[in-house]
């Protein structure tokens, strides 16, 4: 069976969009039960500025009060000098640093020049000196709300500065939902071609319908690494119209269905995935934690005459 790792990240891509602040003993207690599900890594929380994401104002004491499974990589979402220096304060396994492929929505995101969070990032590099691993995230990787179609070299032009600067890994996002299956192939190819060893993952949002088609795709151009969100939560408040990540639980059982390895324990997930919508005070956009596995069968004497 071939291998896929799943990457959590709602307790960050779908925790920093919600209207209401979510108590910080509850952000633990939900990532403690993820870590018992199997999955390889969580994106436990981001280290931006407070006024911009309050939401996730509490990012030192939850990476402080999670229990650390082995096994399991802990990582967090990191703009800034200044949030590499918070995460690694609290001993957080990989800093994921972002920018976009698009100018505007780097402004948007960020309120920096693109060339400025480069140079960033250089700093960053400097500060954390081998303490943590470096992965790195291109927002807007297939098509940006601001400016519409983001040239693939551009994209796989960002990827190589990054792997200059010493990253381990390369994030692509879709972060308003606007890639499409036959895009995310060719770009999946182009990246595995121009960096056969680099650790590349894709991060699709279901904004139109296509997250778990462009994961197909990307699955079937040689990728094997993928964020997801529980309940399908997620959405950037920087972008307009972002909605949520591709669901975890729906894609883990897309996968364990096509005969995939992926380690997660299915009926755990979906477990911690009933309990999101009492978590988050409202219902939440995946499929399978409401129809059941396709391997649940019902009794004939259910159906009513
Ligand atoms: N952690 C905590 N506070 C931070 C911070 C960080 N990583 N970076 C900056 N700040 C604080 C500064 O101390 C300053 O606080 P003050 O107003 O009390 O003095 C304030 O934030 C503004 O700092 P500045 O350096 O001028 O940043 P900015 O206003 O240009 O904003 C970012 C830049 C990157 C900090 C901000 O846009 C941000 O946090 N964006 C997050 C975007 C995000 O999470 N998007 C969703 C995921 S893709
Ligand atoms: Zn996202």
């Amino acid at each position: 069976m071939s291998r896929v790792y799943v990457h959590e990240v709602a307790a960050r891509d779908g925790f920093q969009a919600e209207p209401d602040f979510i108590p910080t003993v509850e952000k633990i207690a939900f990532v403690n039960a993820l870590s018992r599900t199997g999955v390889s890594k969580i994106e436990v929380t981001s280290f931006v500025s407070p006024k911009a994401v309050p939401n996730l104002r509490d990012a030192e004491e939850v990476m402080r009060g999670i229990e650390r499974r082995p096994g399991v990589l802990y990582t967090a979402l990191i703009p800034n000098v200044r949030g590499a220096e918070r995460a690694l304060s609290v001993g957080v396994d990989e800093l994921n640093l972002v920018m976009s492929a698009s100018e505007s929505h780097n402004q948007a995101n960020l309120n920096r020049t693109k060339a400025h969070s480069l140079q960033g990032f250089q700093e960053i590099m400097k500060v954390v000196r081998g303490r943590a691993s470096i992965n790195g995230s291109i927002s807007t990787a297939f098509g940006c709300p601001f400016e519409g179609n983001v040239p693939e070299e551009r994209v796989v032009d960002l990827a190589g500065r990054y792997l200059e600067l010493g990253f381990r890994g390369i994030t692509l996002a879709d972060t308003t939902g606007m890639a499409h299956p036959k895009q995310v192939a060719g770009l999946t190819e182009a990246m595995k071609k121009r960096f056969p060893s680099a650790e590349l993952t894709l991060h699709f949002h279901n904004t139109r319908g296509m997250g778990l088609a462009n994961a197909f795709a990307a699955l079937h151009a040689g990728a094997d690494r993928f964020d997801a969100s529980l309940g399908g939560l997620g959405g950037c408040p920087f972008a307009p119209g972002a909605t949520g990540n591709i669901c975890t639980e729906d894609l883990v059982h897309m996968l364990a269905a096509m005969g995939y390895d992926t380690n997660i324990d299915l009926d755990a997930l979906l477990a911690v995935a009933r309990k999101l919508p009492e978590i988050v005070g409202h219902d939440v956009p995946g499929q399978v934690s409401k129809a059941g596995k396709i391997t649940d069968l019902h009794s004939l004497w259910e159906v009513e005459r």
